[in-house]
């Protein structure tokens, strides 16, 4: 079936949608996980193990979704989460999904591996943005990428736990998939059956890595793969004094993105986080390893009153938000989910998806009966494994 942007209803139309416009390679890159991809299923499917427990004449006609998380207002209770090499799905990269955040008024992330510097950036929005910090063996590169969120008014800094080595990511050893893409007979066989995409690629302001040309050649000519740059580039001697060294030097709200387990909760409170992002890094490296919605609640019991829990990974559903915030996480965000948009169809396909998401997340609290974020709590959930108890 031909698709298009209208028919498009929620993030798995938007995927097909993708898959329709990008290239093979690359929207396995985005689509795919490591190893088995257990881990990325689980993400997902984990919200079904937990049902909504609605209640009604609750008078709902005014509803407020906003939230308050990291310092920052929301209109809505999701956010963009940061993600790398978005000039790769759509020539407009970075800026569309600012674009379509600010309009929502969401907050959304750049990553250390953006193909948009982040002057640019904050040229398009003075809303909420995180910045997507990657530690890398390069000192000299770290300085810069904190020095260059902070003049850019970058309110949130969030630093990646869970990246210390490659991921397997076995679909992009069988396509060959690296940044930017390489020219090989299977490259051109892909490029020349999606021939708007590779219009697009090579006729518009050619890609580029800008927080990272200039220190390392990644950032502007090297086709490598992730898991390489990740293997080689990142530095896998960081430990906690690290970034204990790096929430200081930062001086606002920093976040640590892959937190899973209530010791590390805790220890990011002992040194000065405002907030943790519950991820796995969307099932994309251990593969095996427990999914955030799962882990949620005893984190959020551990540390929820100290510090801002984010839950990450797998959502797709307005539910999914609903039943994390249930929980007790401040707010939900993810990757995939407006990726796969993006390529389908840049800042409109953006627009769309957080769109679609917000009128869900408004018809679930309607039908949930309740008018405020505040208003959700665990009282709402039961588990189906064991009905009767609550969590
Ligand atoms: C990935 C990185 C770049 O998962 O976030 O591919």
């Amino acid at each position: 079936m031909f698709r298009r942007l209208k028919d498009c209803h929620n993030v798995q139309d938007m995927r097909l949608l993708a898959k329709q416009r990008l290239p093979g390679p690359i929207f396995h890159y985005i689509d795919g996980a490591a190893d088995d991809e257990i881990t990325y299923n689980r993400n997902t499917a984990a919200f079904d193990d937990c049902d909504l427990v609605p209640n009604v004449l609750a008078g709902v006609e005014e509803v407020d979704m906003s939230v308050e998380v990291m310092g920052q207002k929301l209109d809505m209770p999701i956010y963009c989460a940061p993600t790398a090499l978005q000039r790769l799905f759509h020539y407009d990269g970075e800026r569309a999904v600012a674009r379509a955040a600010k309009k929502f008024g969401t907050m959304f992330g750049v990553s250390s591996l953006a193909t948009v510097p982040v002057e640019e950036i904050t040229e398009i929005t003075d809303g909420p943005k995180m910045f997507q910090f990657y530690f890398h063996k390069d000192r000299g590169l770290n300085d810069a990428l904190l020095q260059r969120a902070k003049e850019a008014k970058f309110q949130v800094m969030a630093l990646t736990v869970d990246t210390i080595t490659g991921g397997n990511r076995e679909r992009d050893l069988h396509t060959g998939f690296t940044s930017p893409p390489k020219l090989t007979m299977q490259s051109l066989a892909s490029f020349a059956a999606h021939p708007m995409w590779a219009w697009n690629f090579f006729t518009k302001p050619k890609f580029d890595m800008p927080h990272l040309s200039g220190h390392v050649a990644q950032g502007t000519n090297l086709a490598v793969s992730v898991g390489e740059y990740f293997s080689s580039m990142l530095d896998q001697s960081m430990n906690w004094k690290d970034a204990e060294k790096l929430c200081k030097d930062w001086d606002g709200q920093f976040a640590l993105k892959g937190i899973m387990s209530v010791e590390d909760a805790k220890r990011a409170v002992d040194i000065g986080c405002t907030g943790i992002m519950v991820s796995n890094h969307g099932g994309r490296q251990l593969d095996g390893s427990r999914a955030p919605f799962d882990q949620l609640a005893e984190i959020c019991d551990a540390v929820g009153d100290k510090i801002d829990v984010i839950c990450e990974g797998g959502i797709q559903r307005g539910t999914h938000v609903l039943k994390a915030l249930s929980v007790g996480a401040k707010a939900c965000s993810g990757g995939r989910l407006y990726l796969y948009s993006l390529a389908a169809a840049g800042q409109a396909g953006v627009e769309k998806t957080l769109g679609n998401l917000r009128t869900e997340i408004e018809r679930d609290m309607k039908l949930m009966g309740v008018t405020k974020i505040d208003q959700l709590s665990r009282e709402n959930l039961r588990w189906r494994s064991h009905p009767g108890e609550k969590l």
